[in-house]
């Protein structure tokens, strides 16, 4: 069929999938992202190349291949790390692991609303630290988050999904923020489509789940995280550049708002000092997709994505571009 270059140690399934096919599969062995220069090795001597949300596909990269690369398959939802306008001026599809996420990166959105919450990790560490002397009635109160209101912004597969568990859950009262309604969603969690604006000054719990694109960079900034209230919380389980960090980090030191749960950050993997030290956030490495079911579901998809596009068909995860 081909030739397939994985960049990474995924499930053994996509391999699997791809060489039952006829496809000549070479994955990296190397715990490690490839260099750049690896990366464009790889663009110009294969068929296909299944990537990563964290190698970055320029437009120098996608020049290097060699004019018979079909496909980049990437294993994420988001496609932000490929210039997919390259990519098509050259024939080469893009492809993404779509519907997959949503239960997993929901659950984790949920898991760092509860630890800020109920303070899990301060607890934790009291506990630890030997200073559980005797049970107090006073003694790390929180408000329950059954029936405060939550700000879905971004009602894709994950946002409705974050929208059940807080619907079903918590009987959180849900405003949702998108460029679409969904009445459907609406009937089942008596959710309420509304502005930005509305959204940021009425909620408890903020949630972003928009993809980065140009419109979307530093959509939270300093003007936004003042309209929150200062009791709220914000979570951020899409992507780093979607809030500006340095604003974030003068919101909580200002007390503008109360805490921040961070899966993602502006420039991953690094994580600004300010943060690490800040005691009103808990953070997380990029993990909130990362259970064995989905992470199984995405391996399949990728590798669906090339033997469609190798057998001339339109693949679910196709990336359309204007
Ligand atoms: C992970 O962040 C993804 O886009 O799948």
């Amino acid at each position: 069929m081909g030739s397939i270059y994985i960049t990474r140690k995924i499930p053994d399934l996509a391999r699997r999938m791809l060489s039952k096919k006829g496809f000549k599969v070479v994955v990296n062995g190397q715990a490690k992202n490839l260099t750049k220069q690896q990366l464009i090795d790889v663009f110009g001597e294969y068929d296909g190349v299944l990537t990563m949300m964290t190698d970055k596909i320029s437009e120098e990269i996608i020049a290097a291949s060699s004019g018979k690369l079909k496909i980049i398959s990437n294993y994420a939802v988001g496609v932000d790390n490929i210039d997919v306008m390259s990519a098509k001026h050259r024939g080469i599809a893009v492809t993404n692991t779509p519907a997959v996420a949503g239960e997993s990166v929901a659950e984790h959105t949920f898991a760092l609303i509860l630890a800020l919450k109920k303070r899990l990790l301060e607890a934790d560490r009291f506990v630890r630290l030997g200073k559980y002397g005797q049970w107090d009635p006073m003694m790390f109160l929180s408000n329950q988050l059954w029936g405060m209101t939550i700000g879905i912004i971004g009602l894709g597969r994950i946002g409705t999904h974050v929208g059940y568990i807080a619907a079903n859950g918590y009987k959180m009262k849900i405003l949702y923020h998108d460029i679409v309604r969904s009445e459907d969603f609406e009937m089942l969690t008596e959710a309420r489509a509304v502005t930005f604006t509305h959204l940021l000054k009425e909620t408890d719990v903020v949630t972003l789940h928009v993809p980065l694109t140009l419109a979307t960079v530093h959509l939270i900034g300093k003007k936004e995280l003042k309209l929150m209230k200062n009791t709220a919380i914000l979570i951020n389980t899409s992507r780093g550049a979607i809030v500006d960090e340095k604003a974030l980090v003068w919101a909580l030191e200002n007390d503008e708002i109360a805490a921040a749960g961070l899966d993602v950050f502006e420039r991953e993997p690094l994580v600004s000092r300010e943060l690490v030290t800040s005691s009103k956030v808990i953070l997380t490495p990029h993990i909130a997709s990362a259970t064995f079911e989905t992470r199984e579901a995405m391996a399949r998809i990728a590798a669906q994505n090339i033997i469609d596009v190798f057998e001339g068909k339109t693949p679910l995860g196709l990336v359309k571009v204007d």
